[in-house]
């Protein structure tokens, strides 16, 4: 059987070449920060250090945005860990926690091992404060969509009645985020990052209206 260390290792070159010219908010430095911010969160929640971080690497090689589908794209990456010669609880948890951990309008389940809360919260770390409003804005380019509609109406989250903009996405899934995570240490990491994006949504509508530079 390989060592940990050794599929850590492994893991790593897999999702660089696989993500690396992503410009959809995905790339390679994503799973960096999110690695990290799974690492982190492990050790304080006491939850498995590998099982973290091997999800952690692998959980956007699946993402169905850059597969021909989901399926194909969980596929990939069971096939992958097989491949390393994983041992098959290992890859049970991983594929358990990459298939399900995604936002999907907050209508999955909750994560069952506190290993699949641990992963999921550090990938919506990495969607709040300032990194979140980057890659927001990366993503909103890559797919065309406009900035923002003043005449969109944030209250009614009906995604038939507003127009998908970049500032809409902060309503439809970034403020909501901070309610959702599950471990205490996420939670408190999310205050800042949370804090930053109404600041920021602040001083936007400031400047949009004209008023910033005027005195309150
Ligand atoms: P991840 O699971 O890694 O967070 P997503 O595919 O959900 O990846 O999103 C990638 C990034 O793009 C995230 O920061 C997310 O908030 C942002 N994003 C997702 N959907 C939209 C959208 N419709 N408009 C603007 N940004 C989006
Ligand atoms: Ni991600």
């Amino acid at each position: 059987m390989p060592s940990n260390q050794s599929i850590i290792h492994s893991a790593e070159k897999f999702a660089k070449q696989q993500l690396e010219g992503d410009s959809s908010g995905h790339d390679w430095w994503h799973v960096h920060r999110v690695r990290q911010l799974a690492q982190e969160l492990a050790r304080s929640e006491g939850a498995d250090p590998f099982i973290c971080e091997l999800a952690a690497l692998l959980h956007d090689v699946a993402d169905e945005k850059l597969n021909e589908s989901k399926e194909a794209g969980l596929r990939k990456v069971r096939d992958w860990l097989s491949d390393q010669r994983v041992e098959p609880e290992a890859i049970r948890s991983v594929m358990a926690i990459i298939a399900t951990m995604s936002y999907n309008g907050g209508k999955n389940p909750p994560m069952e091992t506190l290993e699949g809360k641990v992963v999921q919260d550090a990938d919506r770390l990495d969607a709040l404060g300032a990194m979140g409003i980057a890659r927001t804005f990366m993503y909103s380019g890559f797919k065309g969509q406009l900035l923002h509609d003043p005449d969109g109406n944030f209250d009614d989250l009906d995604y038939r009645s507003n127009r998908k903009t970049a500032i809409y996405h902060f309503y439809e899934k970034l403020l909501k985020l901070k309610d959702l995570l599950n471990t205490n240490s996420a939670k408190s990491m999310a205050e800042n990052r949370h804090r930053f994006m109404e600041s920021f949504l602040t001083q936007f509508y400031k400047e949009w209206d004209l008023v910033d530079f005027k005195d309150d």
